[in-house]
């Protein structure tokens, strides 16, 4: 079995508090952190960028999965890659030449992950596949944290596995959007291996929450 990740996303902890979040969570046993940008663009809101994504950086050693939902995210690869991310997603719905924003990523040196949303047809991603690291698919539509998991969805992580087995490759499999207790196991069935969880981890007591998905996901 692949190695199973749980990957809180910031957007939903206390910002007065970021540092000690981060500590909680990495002492709980998290090893990837979810950085979600947004340009209120492609999503209707805008979270946070490169200096914050810089000062998290200096604080930490936890891998930061960052998440791209932004137009055009080829402008900002380089600078993202300069400000500490270590794994890079960007949205097929984004792309022009998928290929060639992928193998950029990839150039720069950190992991590559390809997102997509719920309402884009799984099989677009398939033939990009062998470019990628992980395969990020979105649970819910993406712009906010704490929305309900869309069981539709869970469909297209079986399919994407299928295909991900069929081409005999060796990804992750990465799902974002009302993860919790109550869906986590519906994801994981279906082949998900690296769980984003906003709310869930940063919804009141952060370390007891992320010890509590963790042991599910384990066991
Ligand atoms: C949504 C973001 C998610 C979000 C998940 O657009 O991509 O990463 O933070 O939050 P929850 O886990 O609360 O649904
Ligand atoms: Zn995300």
């Amino acid at each position: 079995m692949r190695e199973r990740i749980l990957a809180p996303s910031i957007l939903s902890a206390d910002f007065t508090k970021l540092g000690e979040e981060i500590e909680l969570i990495e002492k709980a046993g998290a090893k990837y952190l979810h950085f979600d940008v947004m340009d209120g663009m492609f999503v209707p809101s805008i979270s946070f960028g490169m200096p914050v994504l810089k000062s998290i950086k200096k604080a930490t050693h936890i891998v930061m999965d960052t998440h791209l939902m932004i137009e055009k995210p080829e402008r900002y690869l380089e600078y993202f890659v300069k400000s500490g991310a270590d794994l890079i997603s960007v949205h097929i719905e984004t792309l022009d030449d998928p290929e060639k924003v992928l193998k950029d990523i990839r150039d720069l040196g950190v992991k590559v992950g390809l997102a997509i949303n719920p309402e884009t047809d799984i099989k677009e991603v398939f033939p990009y596949l062998n470019l990628i690291d992980m395969i990020l698919v979105m649970t819910v539509h993406p712009g906010f944290g704490g929305q309900k998991y869309i069981h539709e969805c869970t469909d297209k992580v079986k399919a994407v596995k299928a295909e991900i087995e069929r081409q005999g490759l060796d990804i992750d499999i990465e799902v974002d959007g009302g993860l919790g207790k109550e869906t986590l196991k519906e994801a994981l069935d279906a082949g998900a291996n690296v769980i984003v969880a906003g709310s869930a981890v940063f919804g009141g007591d952060t370390y007891a929450n992320a010890v509590e998905l963790l042991g599910m996901m384990n066991s």
